[in-house]
Protein backbone atom coordinates (compact mmCIF):
# COMPACT_ATOMS: atom_id res chain seq x y z
CA UNK A 1 0.00 0.00 0.00
CA UNK A 2 2.33 2.15 1.21
CA UNK A 3 4.17 2.34 -2.39
CA UNK A 4 0.78 2.52 -4.40
CA UNK A 5 0.68 5.92 -3.29
CA UNK A 6 3.34 7.34 -5.28
CA UNK A 7 2.54 5.39 -8.30
CA UNK A 8 -0.81 6.42 -8.42
CA UNK A 9 0.41 9.97 -8.15
CA UNK A 10 3.04 9.54 -11.36
CA UNK A 11 0.21 8.26 -13.12
CA UNK A 12 -1.76 11.24 -12.09
CA UNK A 13 0.57 13.65 -12.57
CA UNK A 14 3.38 12.06 -15.38
CA UNK A 15 1.33 12.65 -18.82
CA UNK A 16 -0.32 15.72 -20.15
CA UNK A 17 -3.58 15.58 -19.42
CA UNK A 18 -6.61 17.38 -18.10
CA UNK A 19 -5.21 19.16 -15.76
CA UNK A 20 -2.73 20.88 -18.48
CA UNK A 21 -6.77 22.26 -19.26
CA UNK A 22 -6.45 24.48 -15.84
CA UNK A 23 -3.12 24.99 -15.29
CA UNK A 24 -2.18 26.47 -18.68
CA UNK A 25 -4.66 29.10 -18.65
CA UNK A 26 -3.72 29.93 -14.70
CA UNK A 27 -0.33 30.30 -15.25
CA UNK A 28 -0.70 32.26 -18.28
CA UNK A 29 -3.34 35.35 -16.42
CA UNK A 30 -0.12 34.92 -14.05
CA UNK A 31 2.69 35.64 -16.67
CA UNK A 32 0.29 38.12 -17.84
CA UNK A 33 -0.22 40.19 -14.52
CA UNK A 34 3.04 40.41 -14.28
CA UNK A 35 3.94 41.35 -17.74
CA UNK A 36 1.00 44.11 -17.70
CA UNK A 37 3.17 45.76 -15.11
CA UNK A 38 6.10 46.50 -16.93
CA UNK A 39 9.32 47.21 -14.94
CA UNK A 40 7.47 47.47 -11.74
CA UNK A 41 6.09 43.74 -12.41
CA UNK A 42 9.80 42.50 -12.93
CA UNK A 43 10.98 44.25 -9.80
CA UNK A 44 8.13 42.35 -7.82
CA UNK A 45 8.59 39.11 -9.58
CA UNK A 46 12.09 39.39 -8.87
CA UNK A 47 11.38 39.96 -5.57
CA UNK A 48 8.98 36.63 -4.60
CA UNK A 49 11.02 34.85 -6.89
CA UNK A 50 13.72 34.93 -4.03
CA UNK A 51 16.49 36.74 -6.47
CA UNK A 52 17.42 38.90 -3.87
CA UNK A 53 17.59 35.96 -1.39
CA UNK A 54 19.38 33.34 -3.43
CA UNK A 55 16.57 30.95 -3.11
CA UNK A 56 12.75 30.62 -3.88
CA UNK A 57 10.68 33.15 -1.63
CA UNK A 58 8.05 30.88 -1.45
CA UNK A 59 10.03 27.75 0.75
CA UNK A 60 11.36 29.80 3.25
CA UNK A 61 7.75 32.34 3.55
CA UNK A 62 5.75 28.31 3.92
CA UNK A 63 7.37 28.05 7.01
CA UNK A 64 5.22 30.60 8.94
CA UNK A 65 1.76 29.69 8.12
CA UNK A 66 2.64 25.57 8.79
CA UNK A 67 4.40 26.41 12.33
CA UNK A 68 1.49 28.55 13.32
CA UNK A 69 -1.56 26.19 12.23
CA UNK A 70 0.17 23.32 13.43
CA UNK A 71 0.81 24.66 16.93
CA UNK A 72 -3.12 26.46 16.89
CA UNK A 73 -4.43 23.29 16.65
CA UNK A 74 -2.37 21.90 19.03
CA UNK A 75 -3.74 24.65 21.91
CA UNK A 76 -7.35 24.54 20.06
CA UNK A 77 -7.12 20.89 21.44
CA UNK A 78 -5.68 21.41 24.32
CA UNK A 79 -8.27 24.26 25.23
CA UNK A 80 -11.02 22.03 24.74
CA UNK A 81 -9.13 19.65 26.91
CA UNK A 82 -8.51 21.86 29.68
CA UNK A 83 -11.34 24.64 29.31
CA UNK A 84 -8.16 27.13 29.77
CA UNK A 85 -9.43 30.37 27.75
CA UNK A 86 -5.69 31.63 27.03
CA UNK A 87 -5.36 28.27 25.31
CA UNK A 88 -7.88 29.01 22.83
CA UNK A 89 -7.03 33.28 22.32
CA UNK A 90 -3.05 32.36 21.49
CA UNK A 91 -4.94 29.76 19.19
CA UNK A 92 -6.86 32.83 17.76
CA UNK A 93 -3.77 35.25 17.33
CA UNK A 94 -1.64 32.62 15.59
CA UNK A 95 -4.89 31.50 13.33
CA UNK A 96 -4.71 35.01 12.26
CA UNK A 97 -1.13 35.52 11.65
CA UNK A 98 -1.19 32.08 9.48
CA UNK A 99 -3.85 33.27 7.51
CA UNK A 100 -1.66 36.58 6.76
CA UNK A 101 1.66 34.89 6.34
CA UNK A 102 -0.24 32.08 3.85
CA UNK A 103 -1.45 34.52 1.61
CA UNK A 104 1.85 35.99 1.29
CA UNK A 105 3.37 32.89 0.77
CA UNK A 106 0.94 31.78 -2.01
CA UNK A 107 1.61 34.80 -3.96
CA UNK A 108 5.26 33.88 -3.49
CA UNK A 109 4.44 30.11 -4.82
CA UNK A 110 2.69 32.07 -7.84
CA UNK A 111 5.50 33.59 -9.10
CA UNK A 112 7.42 30.72 -8.94
CA UNK A 113 4.59 28.64 -10.74
CA UNK A 114 4.30 31.32 -13.75
CA UNK A 115 7.64 29.48 -14.77
CA UNK A 116 7.21 26.17 -14.57
CA UNK A 117 6.55 23.31 -16.93
CA UNK A 118 5.32 19.87 -17.69
CA UNK A 119 4.63 17.08 -14.53
CA UNK A 120 5.93 20.31 -11.93
CA UNK A 121 3.31 22.61 -13.52
CA UNK A 122 0.75 20.15 -12.93
CA UNK A 123 1.59 19.25 -9.16
CA UNK A 124 1.75 22.91 -8.59
CA UNK A 125 -1.72 23.29 -9.68
CA UNK A 126 -3.30 21.12 -7.54
CA UNK A 127 -1.08 21.92 -5.09
CA UNK A 128 -2.55 25.92 -5.49
CA UNK A 129 -5.91 24.62 -5.51
CA UNK A 130 -5.59 22.41 -1.85
CA UNK A 131 -4.04 25.29 -0.52
CA UNK A 132 -6.89 28.12 -1.98
CA UNK A 133 -9.54 25.29 0.04
CA UNK A 134 -7.03 25.52 3.27
CA UNK A 135 -7.09 29.12 3.50
CA UNK A 136 -10.72 29.22 2.81
CA UNK A 137 -11.30 27.19 5.48
CA UNK A 138 -8.75 29.25 7.67
CA UNK A 139 -10.38 32.48 7.10
CA UNK A 140 -14.12 30.84 7.36
CA UNK A 141 -12.78 29.82 11.07
CA UNK A 142 -11.14 32.84 11.75
CA UNK A 143 -14.26 34.46 11.03
CA UNK A 144 -16.09 32.22 13.48
CA UNK A 145 -13.14 32.70 16.36
CA UNK A 146 -14.46 36.66 15.73
CA UNK A 147 -17.96 35.85 16.96
CA UNK A 148 -16.71 32.99 19.46
CA UNK A 149 -18.02 30.35 17.79
CA UNK A 150 -15.37 27.98 18.63
CA UNK A 151 -17.65 24.56 18.05
CA UNK A 152 -17.56 25.92 14.38
CA UNK A 153 -13.92 27.46 13.98
CA UNK A 154 -12.05 24.72 15.18
CA UNK A 155 -13.84 21.62 13.01
CA UNK A 156 -12.72 24.33 9.85
CA UNK A 157 -9.24 24.81 10.91
CA UNK A 158 -9.02 20.62 10.90
CA UNK A 159 -10.48 20.37 8.02
CA UNK A 160 -8.18 23.41 6.75
CA UNK A 161 -4.63 21.88 8.16
CA UNK A 162 -5.84 18.39 6.54
CA UNK A 163 -6.37 20.09 3.60
CA UNK A 164 -2.57 21.58 4.03
CA UNK A 165 -0.81 18.27 4.89
CA UNK A 166 -1.87 17.18 2.15
CA UNK A 167 -0.85 19.96 -0.44
CA UNK A 168 2.79 20.21 1.65
CA UNK A 169 2.76 16.80 0.43
CA UNK A 170 2.50 17.79 -2.89
CA UNK A 171 4.78 20.85 -2.34
CA UNK A 172 7.53 18.48 -1.47
CA UNK A 173 7.00 15.94 -4.32
CA UNK A 174 7.33 19.00 -6.42
CA UNK A 175 11.10 19.81 -5.21
CA UNK A 176 12.82 16.57 -4.05
CA UNK A 177 10.89 13.98 -6.54
CA UNK A 178 10.59 16.41 -9.43
CA UNK A 179 13.15 18.96 -8.62
CA UNK A 180 11.49 22.21 -9.59
CA UNK A 181 13.16 24.98 -8.85
CA UNK A 182 16.76 23.37 -7.17
CA UNK A 183 19.90 25.14 -8.57
CA UNK A 184 20.69 22.82 -11.52
CA UNK A 185 23.95 23.65 -11.06
CA UNK A 186 24.60 22.64 -7.30
CA UNK A 187 26.28 19.39 -8.42
CA UNK A 188 28.49 20.61 -11.06
CA UNK A 189 32.28 22.01 -10.51
CA UNK A 190 34.71 23.72 -13.16
CA UNK A 191 38.38 23.43 -12.79
CA UNK A 192 40.38 24.85 -9.49
CA UNK A 193 43.14 25.82 -12.18
CA UNK A 194 43.35 27.89 -15.36
CA UNK A 195 42.44 25.75 -18.16
CA UNK A 196 42.58 26.28 -21.27
CA UNK A 197 39.10 26.12 -23.40
CA UNK A 198 39.48 27.46 -27.18
CA UNK A 199 42.52 30.25 -28.94
CA UNK A 200 41.62 33.67 -28.15
CA UNK A 201 41.25 34.16 -31.99
CA UNK A 202 38.24 31.87 -32.29
CA UNK A 203 36.50 33.90 -30.26
CA UNK A 204 35.49 37.36 -31.91
CA UNK A 205 34.03 40.64 -30.19
CA UNK A 206 30.46 40.24 -29.38
CA UNK A 207 30.37 36.70 -29.77
CA UNK A 208 29.52 33.99 -27.24
CA UNK A 209 30.33 29.87 -27.48
CA UNK A 210 30.45 26.98 -25.94
CA UNK A 211 33.38 25.17 -24.53
CA UNK A 212 34.70 22.23 -22.10
CA UNK A 213 35.94 23.22 -19.20
CA UNK A 214 37.10 19.72 -17.44
CA UNK A 215 33.77 18.23 -16.98
CA UNK A 216 31.40 21.25 -17.21
CA UNK A 217 30.22 23.19 -20.33
CA UNK A 218 30.58 26.85 -19.76
CA UNK A 219 29.71 29.69 -21.93
CA UNK A 220 32.46 32.02 -22.83
CA UNK A 221 31.61 35.37 -24.27
CA UNK A 222 33.36 38.15 -25.62
CA UNK A 223 31.95 42.29 -24.91
CA UNK A 224 34.29 44.88 -25.74
CA UNK A 225 37.16 43.16 -25.76
CA UNK A 226 36.71 41.54 -22.07
CA UNK A 227 36.46 37.73 -22.02
CA UNK A 228 34.15 36.08 -19.25
CA UNK A 229 32.82 32.92 -18.70
CA UNK A 230 29.86 31.14 -17.12
CA UNK A 231 28.39 27.92 -16.73
CA UNK A 232 26.24 26.93 -19.28
CA UNK A 233 23.22 25.50 -18.04
CA UNK A 234 20.98 27.94 -16.05
CA UNK A 235 20.50 27.47 -12.66
CA UNK A 236 16.46 27.62 -13.26
CA UNK A 237 15.49 24.85 -15.58
CA UNK A 238 18.58 23.41 -17.14
CA UNK A 239 18.31 25.16 -20.51
CA UNK A 240 21.55 26.22 -22.73
CA UNK A 241 22.25 29.85 -21.86
CA UNK A 242 24.25 29.60 -25.46
CA UNK A 243 20.83 29.67 -27.15
CA UNK A 244 19.72 32.87 -25.62
CA UNK A 245 21.43 36.73 -25.88
CA UNK A 246 23.99 38.85 -24.90
CA UNK A 247 22.26 41.93 -23.56
CA UNK A 248 26.03 44.21 -22.19
CA UNK A 249 27.50 42.54 -19.92
CA UNK A 250 24.75 40.37 -19.29
CA UNK A 251 23.29 36.50 -20.99
CA UNK A 252 19.58 36.59 -21.21
CA UNK A 253 18.03 32.75 -21.23
CA UNK A 254 15.77 31.61 -23.92
CA UNK A 255 13.46 29.87 -22.16
CA UNK A 256 12.10 31.83 -19.11
CA UNK A 257 14.35 34.98 -19.29
CA UNK A 258 15.96 35.06 -16.52
CA UNK A 259 19.40 37.10 -16.94
CA UNK A 260 22.62 36.85 -15.27
CA UNK A 261 25.61 39.14 -15.20
CA UNK A 262 28.55 37.71 -17.28
CA UNK A 263 30.76 39.82 -14.45
CA UNK A 264 30.35 37.30 -11.75
CA UNK A 265 27.43 35.28 -12.52
CA UNK A 266 24.55 37.01 -10.12
CA UNK A 267 20.83 36.95 -10.88
CA UNK A 268 19.91 40.25 -12.40
CA UNK A 269 16.24 38.95 -12.99
CA UNK A 270 14.53 36.06 -12.27
CA UNK A 271 12.90 33.02 -11.83
CA UNK A 272 16.16 32.25 -11.62
CA UNK A 273 17.64 32.67 -8.10
CA UNK A 274 20.56 30.86 -7.84
CA UNK A 275 23.70 32.65 -9.20
CA UNK A 276 25.44 30.82 -12.27
CA UNK A 277 28.99 29.60 -11.71
CA UNK A 278 31.66 32.16 -12.45
CA UNK A 279 35.28 31.89 -13.87
CA UNK A 280 38.43 33.65 -13.56
CA UNK A 281 39.55 34.45 -17.19
CA UNK A 282 42.50 35.14 -18.69
CA UNK A 283 44.51 35.04 -21.93
CA UNK A 284 47.78 33.25 -22.35
CA UNK A 285 49.58 32.09 -25.07
CA UNK A 286 47.09 32.35 -27.72
CA UNK A 287 44.46 30.41 -25.20
CA UNK A 288 41.61 31.34 -23.03
CA UNK A 289 42.16 30.40 -19.74
CA UNK A 290 39.53 29.93 -17.14
CA UNK A 291 39.55 29.02 -13.50
CA UNK A 292 36.38 28.25 -11.62
CA UNK A 293 35.42 31.11 -8.23
CA UNK A 294 33.93 29.88 -5.38
CA UNK A 295 30.74 29.32 -5.82
S1 LIG B 1 15.71 27.74 -17.84
FE1 LIG B 1 14.20 29.10 -17.08
S2 LIG B 1 15.13 31.01 -17.32
FE2 LIG B 1 16.64 29.66 -17.97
Amino acid sequence: MATQVPVELDRLFGQPSWLDRVADPVQRVVQDFFARQGRFGLEIRNFLNGVWLGHPLHAAMTDVPVGTFTTAIVLDYLSLLTGRRRLARVADLLTGIGVGSAATAAVAGLADYSNIEDEQRRVGIVHAFLNVLALTCYVGSLLRRGTRDRSGAIPLSTLGFALLFASADLGGRMVYHLGTLVNRQAWTQGPAEFTPVMPSASLADGQMRTARAGTMEILVARVRGQVYALGNTCTHWGCALSEGHLEDTSIVCHCHGSRFSLTDGSVINGPASSPEISFDVRERNGQIEVRQRPY
